[in-house]
C-alpha cells in the first residue's frame, strides 16, 4: 500500500514509518516540523537503507495535502500530526483546536476530494479522564480534562460521523497509553524540546547528567508504593499496532476504537528502579508535591486489540529503558560532536 503519515517526522510517526517500510509498504511523510527536525530523515535513511519522501507542509493546507494524495497515489493515511502538550493546551486552547481539530477537518476534506477513505487516527488514553475503574476498556466513559484531551475526543466524534455518512470510509482510532523507548539503533526516539514533561525522557536526561535529579510528583497516591501508576508501551510495539490496524481495515469497514498499551501498570519508583537495573546507572530523585491534573493510576485493558487486530505489545520495561537510554546517549554524543566543529 502507499501510505501517507501526517506528522511522520515525529516520535511515533518515525517509528511507524520504519515498521511500515520494513513490511513492504511505500511510505510518504508530511510534517511541518513544528515539533520535529528534518534530521530525522537522514536517520530513517540510515535505518532503512533508502530515503523516504517527505513533504514539508501543514495539514491545514488542504490543497497541498490533496496534491500529495494524488501524486503519490495514496491508499491510506495514518494521522499523527497534532499538538500534544497537556499543560500548554490549557493555556492555548485555540491553537490546540485549530491545529488538531481544524487540521483533521482539512485532512478529511483533502481525502474526500481525492477519494482516499482509509484512515488510522492517533488518539490517546487521556480521553478517559480520571478512571472510574481499572483496567480501562474501550467502553469506559470518556471525559477529557484538558483542551488537548477534548481535541482528541472531538476528532473521534467527527470521525465516527464521517464513517457513518458513507460506507466507503474505513476509520480506526487508536487510543495510546504511554509510549516510551526508542528504535534499537538509538537513531530515532523521543526528543523533547526544553525540559521533558514525561517521565521516561526525564529519567534518561538525569541518567546522562543533563538534568541533576528527577522530581517525583507525589508519593501519597492510593497505589502500592504511593507513586503514580501508568501503562508504558514500547514505541516499536506501538508502531506495529498501526500495521495491524491497517491490515484490519483491509478486511473490515466498521469504524472502531482500540486501546494500545501493555495492559499492565508500573509506578514511578518501579520505572526508576527498572531504568537503574537495565542501564546500570543511578537516578537521583526528590519526592515533590503532586502535579496538577495528575491521576493516581491508569492502565488499559488491551484484549480487544489482541482479539481483533491480532496484535499484542511484547517488549518489556527493561527494553523500554535500555532503548530510551541508548537514544539519549546517541543524541548526547552527536551534540558533543557538533560542538567540536563550531
Ligand atoms: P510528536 O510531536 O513527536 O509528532 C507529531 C508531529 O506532527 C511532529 O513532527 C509535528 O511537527 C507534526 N505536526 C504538528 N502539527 C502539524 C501540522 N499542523 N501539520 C503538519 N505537521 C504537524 O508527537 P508524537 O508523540 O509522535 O505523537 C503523535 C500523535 O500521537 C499525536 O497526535 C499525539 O497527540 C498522539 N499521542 C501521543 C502520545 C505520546 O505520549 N507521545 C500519547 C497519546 C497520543
Ligand atoms: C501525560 C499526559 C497525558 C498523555 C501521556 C502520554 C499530562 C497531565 N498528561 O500523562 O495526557 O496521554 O502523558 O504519554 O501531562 N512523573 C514524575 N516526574 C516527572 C514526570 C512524570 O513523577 O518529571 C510521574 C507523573 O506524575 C505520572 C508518571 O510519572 O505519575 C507518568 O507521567 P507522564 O510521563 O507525564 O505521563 P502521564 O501522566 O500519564
Amino acid at each position: 500500500m502507499n501510505i501517507l503519515l501526517t506528522g511522520g517526522a515525529g516520535y511515533i510517526g518515525s517509528h511507524t514509518a520504519v515498521a511500515l517500510s520494513e513490511a513492504g509498504h511505500e511510505v510518504v511523510l508530511l510534517d511541518n516540523f513544528y515539533n520535529s527536525n528534518p534530521s530525522v530523515l537522514d536517520r530513517l535513511q540510515k535505518i532503512l537503507g533508502k530515503a523516504l519522501p517527505c513533504i514539508e507542509a501543514d495539514i491545514r493546507d488542504t490543497d497541498v495535502v490533496e496534491k500529495v494524495l494524488r501524486e503519490y497515489k495514496i491508499d491510506a493515511v495514518i494521522h499523527f500530526a497534532g499538538l500534544k502538550a497537556v499543560g500548554e493546551s490549557v493555556e492555548k486552547p485555540i491553537e490546540y483546536y485549530a491545529n488538531n481539530v481544524q487540521g483533521t477537518i482539512s485532512l478529511l476534506e483533502a481525502m474526500k476530494a481525492m477519494n482516499v477513505k482509509t484512515l488510522v487516527f492517533s488518539s490517546s488514553a487521556t480521553v478517559y479522564g480520571d478512571p472510574q475503574y481499572l483496567p480501562i476498556d474501550e467502553n469506559h466513559p470518556t471525559g477529557a480534562t484538558s483542551a488537548y484531551g477534548r481535541s482528541k475526543l472531538h476528532i473521534e466524534e467527527i470521525l465516527r460521523d464521517v464513517a457513518n455518512s458513507d460506507a466507503e470510509w474505513k476509520i480506526i482510532c487508536l487510543r495510546y497509553f504511554n509510549p516510551v523507548g526508542a528504535h534499537e539503533s538509538g537513531l530515532i526516539g523521543e526528543d523533547p524540546n526544553g525540559l521533558p514533561n514525561n517521565l521516561m525522557p526525564y529519567i534518561a536526561q538525569v541518567a546522562s547528567g543533563k538534568l541533576p535529579h528527577l522530581n517525583i510528583y507525589g508519593n501519597d497516591y492510593p497505589t502500592p508504593d504511593g507513586t503514580g501508576v501508568r501503562d508504558y508501551i514500547h514505541v516499536v510495539d506501538l508502531a506495529e499496532g498501526h500495521l495491524a490496524a491497517l491490515s484490519h481495515l483491509e478486511r473490515n469497514t466498521e469504524f472502531d476504537i482500540f486501546n494500545l498499551g501493555m495492559g499492565k501498570g508500573y509506578s514511578v519508583l518501579e520505572v526508576v528502579s527498572a531504568f537503574e537495573d537495565a542501564c546500570q546507572v543511578t537516578i537521583k530523585y526528590n519526592i515533590t508535591k503532586r502535579r496538577i491534573g495528575d491521576i493516581a493510576s491508569c492502565y488499559g485493558r488491551v484484549d480487544k486489540a489482541e482479539r481483533l487486530l491480532g496484535w499484542k505489545a511484547l517488549k518489556t520495561i527493561n527494553e523500554m529503558c535500555i532503548t530510551a537510554w541508548q537514544h539519549q546517549v546517541r543524541t548526547k554524543s552527536e551534540l558533543v560532536n557538533v560542538k567540536k566543529f563550531i
